[in-house]
């Protein structure tokens, strides 16, 4: 390793490399943006590390990550290679959409998918009336649970995620399905499989991925939550009718049918089964996660829950729900919503990136073939651009004349080609849920809880410690 990067003049600075392992033993991976502020104090915005033989370079600060994602889109639209999911099937034609390497395949699903969301709703219910009537029904349960403590995790998530699934399988599941709950579980446990070293290193040093089992053993949630989802597919085909497409599944078999120039361009079984999972993991943890920090953050500043329901009624009133038309004429609520996305950071390091080209960057020579990492937690909270970057203040989405205002630095669905394809169904689901529980409850920490906790708990998505709450109806 040092030896080529020494070739390359104006490569990203970095802590010295060790053999073998590189850089890992100095990287903290339970909790890698701590890690990324000390070499960024000590090597600047651009810098690079080694993991084991793979070369990595962490971008931060606003102006840095705009130049890659932005300016430089196609230079930094690649994916790297994951050879840690090759046992579920991951692997050539098969990559689904969020792993899928930069190039023609990735483009027809990316642009089939973004089509097929935004005709969901044609002839049926739209996906605006879909959400709104998921976020009736989450207020119901709520409701159901009479004023009492109460931790809202697992209704926000199934409601979230019965958004999607609707979408995706044509399937909702009632809050409290013991299927459903296992699925979510599993979910999180999957995530919490993907970080720390061993994975880190799996990825680098993939021959270890040949010992037999080792895979099965450590990713065992993530095999049965794709099970999850191929249980789904194969209830659909049995019922599958070609005339009538009922969902994204029916979509993409439509698309199957057509033959060979299909597969050719990733519409075949195996992705199916990946395209669908990703939607559905990256639809709903998202989104549910950043409904919860935005809840913890109204127990914990009541006076900016006040000045939200004072909007809320205002503009909305008590009694009719909220749709997204209400959202212009509601500056406040919005800059919430936004202020919720900034500070809760879920995804603080976004995706991994990897160069499709050479190229350069604030002067930095970068190879082809490098792995990116997008530090987005140093974007959204820089310092440079936000007036108070670690404190919870709306203002900064609000200008002197208290109209909704966003910064350029707002990028928690990152930027460019890769950016969040979901970004426009977050936001009406994140508007939507918010102001229809807002509208009907008033919420405060039960009076035995301790007041809970500010900072997050990061296992690739930063999310609220547990907490309980009392939803008072209003
Ligand atoms: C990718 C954030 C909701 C689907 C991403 C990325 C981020 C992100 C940071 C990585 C972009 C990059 O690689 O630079 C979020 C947040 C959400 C959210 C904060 C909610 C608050 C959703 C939803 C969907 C979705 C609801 C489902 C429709 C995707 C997909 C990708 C992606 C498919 C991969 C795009 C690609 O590689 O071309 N998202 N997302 N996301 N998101 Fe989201």
């Amino acid at each position: 390793g040092r030896k080529r990067r020494k070739k390359w003049s104006c490569y990203p600075p970095g802590p010295v490399s060790l053999p073998f392992v590189g850089t890992m033993p100095y990287v903290n991976y339970n909790n890698p943006i701590l890690s990324f502020e000390k070499f960024r104090k000590k090597f600047g915005n651009v810098f690079s590390l080694q993991n084991c033989w793979t070369n990595v370079v962490v971008l931060n600060g606003y102006n840095t990550v705009k130049e890659a994602l932005v300016n430089k889109s196609e230079d930094f639209a690649d994916r790297p290679y994951m050879p840690i999911y090759e046992h579920l099937g991951y692997g050539h034609k098969s990559e689904g959409i969020v792993l899928a390497k930069y190039g023609h395949v990735w483009k027809e699903l990316r642009k089939f998918t973004l089509i097929t969301l935004r005709n969901f709703g044609m002839g049926k219910k739209s996906l605006e009336e879909r959400v709104t009537e998921e976020a009736g029904f989450l207020c119901s349960a709520i409701s159901s649970e009479g004023g009492r403590p109460f931790d809202l995790h697992l209704l926000v998530n199934n409601a979230v995620s019965n958004v999607i699934c609707t979408i995706t399988y044509g399937e909702r599941f009632e809050y409290g399905d013991e299927t459903f709950k296992k699925l979510l579980t599993l979910f999180e446990n999957s995530l919490n499989e993907e970080i720390g070293l061993l994975p880190e290193l799996l990825q680098v040093v993939p021959i270890l991925l040949r010992i037999p089992g080792l895979p099965q053993m450590i990713f065992r949630c993530q095999k049965e939550y794709i099970d999850f989802t191929e249980m789904l597919i194969e209830k659909h085909k049995e019922t599958w009718n070609p005339a009538y497409t009922r969902d994204f599944t029916d979509a993409f078999l439509k698309e199957m049918a057509k033959g060979n120039e299909a597969e050719v361009n990733g519409f075949n079984r195996t992705n199916l089964s990946f395209v669908t999972s990703d939607l559905l993991a990256a639809g709903s943890q998202t989104t549910s996660t950043t409904l919860r920090w935005a809840f913890l953050f109204m127990l914990l500043y009541p006076e900016i829950q006040s000045k939200v329901h004072k909007e809320i009624d205002k503009v909305i009133g008590r009694n009719r729900p909220p749709t997204m038309a209400d959202q212009a004429n509601m500056p406040y609520t919005n800059a919430v919503i936004h202020e919720v996305q900034r500070c809760g950071d879920i995804i603080p390091m976004g995706l991994p990136h990897m160069t499709y080209r050479d190229t350069k960057l604030q002067g930095f020579f970068i190879p082809k073939g490098t792995t990116i990492i997008t530090n987005l937690t140093s974007v959204l909270k820089d310092e440079t651009v936000w007036k108070k970057p670690n404190e919870f203040y709306p203002e900064h989405f609000l200008n002197e004349n208290g109209e909704f205002v966003r910064p350029e630095a707002f990028l928690p669905f990152s930027a460019g080609r890769r950016a969040c394809l979901g970004e426009q169904l977050a936001k009406m689901e994140l508007f939507i849920f918010f102001t229809t529980l807002m509208q009907k409850f008033t919420f405060v920490i039960p009076e035995d809880q301790p007041r809970p906790r500010e900072d997050g708990h990061f296992a690739f998505i930063n999310s609220p410690h547990p907490y309980q709450l009392q939803a008072v109806p209003r």
